[in-house]
């Protein structure tokens, strides 16, 4: 390992910021997160009123405080504009490990790498600021972009909860894919 302390922020990528979530996020997540399409995916069905979603933000500034769950908005570094929201949840300090969750809410921002290096950011934090040891996430089977850029990031598939989830109608495999410490520093050696 370099014996130099890097001072490039893991908080910043190369097309974002990760920050934390502010009451005036609140337009922009019930437009765009607030859709069934988007719901979905995030194993949501039943749409949210504005106050649950403001009670949600304050929630996890809470979190944030007692270093349980770390959720960040993800905003576009050249405009600033809110993208959507990367977390670092359920964090457990005995196994040093915790739980990834990432979304790009509006659709005409997916597609364009904002995904890729909000997961890069998020993983930084996880073992470079948060010293954990593992991260999970699970994704369900027809999410096909997001199983490809955890794979890129260097998750690997360890199991399959088989149709354990019922989506629109049907039931669809939930995959759980890790990552561990020493396989995010072959991969990311700074
Ligand atoms: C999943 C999600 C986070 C990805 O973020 P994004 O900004 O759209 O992703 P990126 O643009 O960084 O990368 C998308 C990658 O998926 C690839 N991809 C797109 N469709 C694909 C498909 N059907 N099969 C395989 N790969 C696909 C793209 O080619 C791209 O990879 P590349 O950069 O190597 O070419 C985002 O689309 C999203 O939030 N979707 C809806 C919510 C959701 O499902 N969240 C939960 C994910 S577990």
């Amino acid at each position: 390992m370099p014996t130099e302390i890097s001072k490039e922020s893991p908080f910043m990528g190369s097309k974002v910021l990760l920050r934390s979530l502010e009451l005036s996020d609140l337009d922009s997540i019930m437009e765009h997160w607030n859709t069934y399409e988007m719901r979905i995916g995030m194993g949501r069905y039943i749409p949210k009123s504005r106050a649950d979603r403001e009670e949600w933000i304050k929630k996890t500034h809470e979190e944030m405080k007692k270093q349980e769950s770390y959720s960040f908005a993800v905003v576009n570094k050249e405009t600033e504009e809110f993208l959507g929201v990367g977390a670092l949840k359920r964090v457990d300090k005995v196994n040093r490990s915790a739980s990834m969750s990432i979304a790009i809410y509006n659709p005409e921002n997916q597609g364009k790498g904002f995904g890729t290096d909000a997961v890069e950011c998020l993983l930084k934090i996880a073992f470079n600021v948060l010293n954990l040891h593992r991260i999970q996430l699970h994704v369900y089977e027809f999410l096909k972009s997001g199983i490809h850029i955890y794979k890129k990031l260097g998750f690997k598939h360890v199991g399959v909860r088989r149709k354990a989830s019922f989506i629109a109608g049907r039931y669809v495999d939930d995959l759980i894919m890790d990552i561990l410490e020493d396989e995010f520093r072959e991969k990311f050696p700074n």
